[in-house]
């Protein structure tokens, strides 16, 4: 902003922006002259960086031009979105009276203001979610909450009387933004400590997506009938061996240990690729459901025309008619619990290891569940 140049030495328009830029300096104002909505100064560098415009600039009065850029009014919607989603906030400026009737100046100021929890683009919004704007006012013996979404009309208000309270109605409603009266800024309330908590949960539902979106292309590529296994004779005991060294540092976490037993070098032929992403479900399975401090075993036993491994666990019981269940896609016995597992561990493991001809079943008793794979040696058939 130009402050050491006398605002008289600015043209007249430049002086009626930046009296409206003065009362609006926490927004990036948009101007309209005409058909576009222009900003200056560090606005127009702002939003030339975040909406990738075009910087130029416009003689103002100033011996430099002042930086500028714009949008088209038509398409204004879309730029305020990018904005506002990017956690600014916008002024809109508006032209008051029509430019070919005004006398001199054309009279312009402010109309809307646009923030996260007030933007009516609805293509902007998220359809399942709500887009709420949250409001506390804080009072020595009472904390008031309103929460409002302005583009359903849903209004609630609610009292609570501590900030442990009111930190739980925020995580309820998870809005857009939040207006406060300053009382609460100064109460002790740790606005970082809610933000780091915030992306902490976005973080893991991220993570959750990214999950689900993977294991859905592996579902995908598994349900082709034509599939082939590569074929290659591996060592099924080293194999294992290594699954575990890369298990033991999350195992240790939880104070799990992890017992292999197995013959030496057991050889099979199988799709190794294929054949790890089972065992390592498996495994992963049992350190999620297991008890703390438990032993987790691994048994592999070679028997004639089939070799068996055993992966067995310590923890809830999994009730007898479930068993079978937990098979399907998206079958979990506890969705509530935590937010990682997306029930399709088990399904994929089911379909490799029947694509080897081989089976998988699970036995639960006591707190003791148990996973056996059973695959045939030679495994499947290279021609498959
Ligand atoms: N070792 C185990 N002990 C107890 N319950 C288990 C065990 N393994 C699986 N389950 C139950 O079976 C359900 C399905 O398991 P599955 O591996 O298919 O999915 P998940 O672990 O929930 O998610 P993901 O797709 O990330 O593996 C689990 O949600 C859990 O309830
Ligand atoms: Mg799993």
């Amino acid at each position: 902003m130009p402050e050491q140049i006398p605002i008289e030495d600015l043209t007249p328009m430049m002086q009626q922006y930046l009296e409206t830029k003065r009362q609006y300096a926490d927004c990036i104002l948009f101007y309209r002259l005409g058909d576009f909505y222009e900003m200056f100064f560090e606005d127009a560098q702002t939003a030339a960086r975040e909406l990738d415009l075009t910087l130029t600039g416009k003689a103002c009065g100033m011996e430099e031009r002042a930086p500028m850029c714009g949008v088209p009014y038509h398409a204004v919607e879309s730029y305020l979105t990018k904005l506002v989603s990017k956690g600014y906030k916008v002024a809109i400026g508006e032209q008051l009276e029509d430019p070919k009737q005004a006398k001199g100046l054309v009279k312009r100021d402010v109309v809307r203001i646009v923030t996260p929890g007030t933007n009516l683009n609805l293509q902007s919004l998220e359809e399942s979610k709500n887009n709420y704007l949250l409001s506390i006012a804080f009072t020595p013996t009472k904390i008031g909450i309103s929460v409002a979404d302005v583009t359903t009309g849903d209004y609630y208000l609610t009292e609570v009387e501590d900030l442990k309270k009111l930190n739980d109605e925020v995580m309820k409603y998870e809005p857009s933004e939040i207006i406060c009266n300053e009382a609460f800024l100064v109460s002790g309330f740790q606005v970082e400590e809610l933000r780091e908590k915030y992306l902490s949960i976005s973080l893991a539902k991220a993570k959750r997506l990214e999950n689900l979106i993977d294991e859905f292309l592996e579902i995908a590529k598994y349900n082709l009938t034509n599939i082939t296994l590569q074929y290659s004779e591996i060592n099924l005991t080293r194999l294992l061996e290594q699954l575990v060294y890369e298990f033991r540092p999350v195992l240790e976490k939880k104070g799990l240990t992890c017992r292999l037993t197995a013959p030496e070098d057991m050889m099979l032929k199988c799709d190794a690729d294929k054949l790890q992403r089972v065992f390592d479900n498996l495994l992963r399975n049992a350190w999620a459901y297991s008890y703390e401090g438990t032993q987790i075993s691994i048994e592999v036993r070679e028997s004639g025309d089939h070799v068996e491994l055993r992966f067995s666990n310590h923890g809830g019981t999994i009730p007898a008619e479930k068993l079978e269940r937990i098979f399907e896609q998206f079958y979990r016995l506890d969705p509530e619990r935590g937010t990682e597992g997306s029930g399709l561990g088990l399904a994929i493991a089911k379909q490799i290891v029947t694509l080897h001809k081989g089976e998988i079943t699970a036995l639960s008793r006591e707190g003791l569940t148990v996973f056996a794979v059973t695959l045939p040696i030679p495994c499947g058939s290279p021609a498959l």
